[in-house]
């Protein structure tokens, strides 16, 4: 057993570097320097290692690097819990579980559905006596069980010769998740449209269907911010092309969209048609930008469009021109890029087709219809990962900067990230000072820099419904913010009481789209008719509701590496009955949201975590924390409490740029409160500079006076709005109200107070 040493350190962070030393990092943007922070150190102990941080053990592991994969095993304890692992379909505590990294197409989530589209190879352990999270910080395969293989251990198999391991202490999860948040580099507010209610259908198949929705949609009062083109608005599913039969005037329907305050977003796939005269294949022939085969002949796979070539993103020469295809398409007028089938995955690898299958494939690459359908190819197996014909064979080449080959082994995990960096530096291309939307369904650590991410083809299922939740928790603790699922589930078809609860939980998810497939009934909320499309409204309408403070909470993920959505255990780790529980979760600190995940209930269990009390946003009624309680939960309402002593900031509008109006501080005082308003300009990185507005309100409680202290923390930004609304939330009688010095009898509940934001 050869010595084991840290290669990097620093007060929170330890890197031990296992087997054959590994250059560079897709995802860490900070390592930590050689020595630095706290005292670490790695003991001998009796078959294994011992990770000591002041003094103190971290934990027990034991390490063979000769072998390939390496293994690592880390010795877990009776009481601890397992929580990482990314957007697995899986619940919050994943302890007892097995894991594979490798991002594949994965249409069936479910529970054998593994792997899934996006790799996170990073787990937390947390008990009541320790805290800590691991990262393997490697693109290629990684198998990891919690529990299965040996019990009482993380069983870890890493197929490369060297692998970084990062090791991340803590006091509490909200110490590790902010090393994981700084780790994998910070995140950037996303345009604040980005935020709304999103409308996608596979597909909306002509320039007129788009418009048709998008009037709909302001007709009905629905709010909605952003319209989404799935593959058929494209000319034979080529990237960067318009079919023109069905949108001949895409310049037209932009501005249209535009002028009714909608974005458009349209998808990229990542596989490109080799076809002659097609400008993209050219650019990017050009340079020798695509992945290679064995042969150092562009790698061939059948996707959507046919044969296709893969751009080589782990050039910087091949990123700058994709930079330069994703600008000039921007340029049109498009406002966001949805990068899909980019695991990267593919129908069938040409060089394993049949005759036949060949035949179709060429055919394709001339017709509107999919060459193949996913259902008609075998499905995929877990093991045996480069023996299918559906996916970009692992011994398949890329070419790096210095020329060197590297094997699509080492790379595949990555790759998404690697598109979505070369798609951001195209939005930057066409708008430095601009911020970009990225939406993207494979992912790795680190692709938050870039890219929001959704979950992929999930189903119209109660069950899928639920684990969203701890799916999208999950990925929120894992350093991925601005995450979502498919509201409604992609495929199969929907009943309306599925998209109102469904719609409900989309509310609070941080990414927050209705999408469905062509094979799955329709899901506009119009659809179910009028008596549901009024509860699926007032679930778009309760998303609108709260988008000022979830703007806030964006901010913060992005300065303070907290996560938008958390499970109670983020908060109250204190509290043991919330170490399992993702049946509920929270908005920032203090807003508990418990969806509705089953058909036909009208009152759900809800847990309150101890040490405060909650009152239901709805009743006004107070419970007291650490227990459970029935909240009502007719069909048009999803239950939500409050957190005592804290406040949120809400507004009314029908879509982003219409929020001018005031927003209105809503806080529910027992004693004291401080509530922050957030504000910017929505869509410059101008907020970096310091050019932002932020209030803090300060509510003191006296016996039956309240007091409002509110201080101008930062005023490099002008809102539109010059007062903010204040809402006392509980029924408890206020005599005496104080706003600033001014005394004023309180004789309601609401009151607007000029800030003298002009000031
Ligand atoms: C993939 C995507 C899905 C999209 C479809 C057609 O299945 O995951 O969201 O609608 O492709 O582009």
């Amino acid at each position: 057993m050869g010595a084991v040493r840290f290669s990097g350190v620093n007060s929170n962070i330890a890197v031990i570097q296992l087997g054959r030393p590994i250059e560079g990092s897709f995802a860490v943007v900070q390592p930590p320097p050689p020595s630095g922070g706290a005292e670490w150190r790695i003991e001998s102990s009796t078959e294994g290692w011992r990770v000591v941080r002041e003094g103190v053990e971290i934990f027990w592991f034991s390490v063979n690097e000769e072998t390939r994969p390496i293994t690592f095993r880390q010795k877990l304890e009776l009481g601890d819990k397992v929580y990482g692992f990314g957007e697995k379909y899986a619940r919050l505590n994943r302890r007892y579980k097995r894991f594979n990294m490798w991002n594949v197409d994965q249409p069936y989530n479910q529970p054998s559905g593994d792997p899934t589209y996006a790799s996170i190879p990073l787990y937390i352990v947390f008990s009541a006596k320790r805290c800590f999270g691991v990262y393997f910080d490697y693109a290629g395969y990684i198998g990891f069980d919690t529990d299965i293989e040996r019990v009482g251990e993380v069983n870890v198999k890493v197929d490369s010769e060297g692998v970084r391991v990062y090791v991340l202490w803590g006091e509490t999860i909200k110490d590790v998740v902010a090393s994981i948040y700084s780790l994998f580099g910070r995140f950037t507010l996303p345009p604040k449209w980005a935020l709304g209610y999103h409308q996608c259908r596979y597909s909306y198949m002509s320039q007129e269907e788009v418009l048709k929705v998008a009037s709909t949609i302001r007709s009905r009062g629905i709010p909605c911010d952003a319209i989404w083109l799935d593959i058929d608005y494209m000319d034979g599913y080529a990237d960067f092309t318009w079919c023109v039969d069905r949108f001949p005037s895409p310049k037209r329907m932009i501005e249209e969209l535009h002028t009714m305050g909608f974005r458009l977003v349209t998808i990229v796939d990542v596989g490109l048609p080799r076809r002659e005269g097609y400008h993209p294949y050219h650019l990017l022939a050009e340079a020798d930008g695509f992945m290679e085969d064995e042969n150092g002949e562009p790698f061939l796979g059948v996707v959507w469009p046919g044969v296709c070539v893969f751009p080589d993103f782990v050039r910087s020469e091949v990123r700058a021109r994709w930079a330069r295809l994703i600008s000039d398409w921007l340029a049109q007028g498009v406002d966001g890029v949805w990068l899909d089938m980019n695991e990267p995955s593919i129908f069938l690898q040409v060089a394993k087709a049949s005759r036949e299958l060949k035949r179709l494939c060429e055919h394709s690459a001339n017709t509107e219809q999919p060459a193949l359908t996913l259902r008609s190819l075998p499905r995929l197996s877990t093991v045996g990962l480069d023996k299918t014909e559906r996916m970009v064979p692992i011994d398949a080449i890329h070419t790096n900067d210095s020329g060197e080959r590297v094997a699509h082994s080492v790379i595949h995990n990555a790759y998404s990230l690697l598109e979505a960096w070369a798609t951001h530096d195209g939005f930057k291309l066409l708008n430095p000072e601009g911020r970009w939307f990225i939406l993207t369904r494979a992912g790795f650590p680190g692709i938050q820099r870039y890219a929001a991410l959704w979950t992929g083809d999930n189903q119209a299922d109660w069950g899928q419904l639920e684990m969203s939740v701890p799916q999208l928790l999950t990925l929120s603790m894992c350093g991925l913010p601005f995450v979502g699922a498919d509201v409604g589930g992609f495929g199969d078809d929907a009943d309306p009481e599925l998209m109102i609860r469904w719609t409900q939980l989309g509310a609070f998810y941080p990414f927050f789209r209705n999408h469905s497939s062509r094979y799955s009934n329709r899901r506009e909320p119009w659809v179910f008719g009028e008596a549901y499309e009024r509860c699926i409204r007032d679930a778009v309408k309760l998303r609108y509701r709260f988008l000022p403070q979830l703007y806030a909470l964006f901010k913060r993920a992005a300065e303070g590496g907290e996560p938008v959505i958390r499970p109670l255990v983020y908060e109250f780790p204190e509290d043991e009955a919330t170490w399992d529980i993702d049946s509920e979760f929270l908005v920032g600190s203090n807003l508990l949201v418990a969806p509705v995940t089953q058909p036909g209930l009208r009152a759900r269990a809800v847990y309150l975590p101890s040490g405060s009390k909650w009152l239901d946003y709805w009743s006004h009624r107070v419970h007291s924390g650490g227990g459970w309680v029935l909240a009502d939960a007719p069909l048009e309402r999803i239950p939500i409490f409050i957190r005592e002593n804290t406040g949120v900031v809400v507004s009314e509008a029908q879509h982003i740029n219409t929020q001018n109006s005031k927003p209105v501080i809503e806080a529910y005082v027992e004693a004291e409160a401080r509530v922050e308003l957030y504000d910017d300009d929505g869509s410059t990185l101008a907020y970096k500079r310091g050019e932002y507005f932020q209030l803090d309100a300060h509510f003191v409680k006296h016996e039956n006076t309240l007091s409002i202290i509110t201080k101008k923390l930062n005023t490099g930004y002008k809102p539109s709005y010059t007062s903010v609304g204040i809402r006392l939330l509980g029924r408890e009688a206020i005599e005496n109200l104080n706003l600033g010095t001014i005394p004023v009898e309180a004789q309601t509940f609401e009151y607007t107070l000029n800030v003298d934001i002009d000031g």
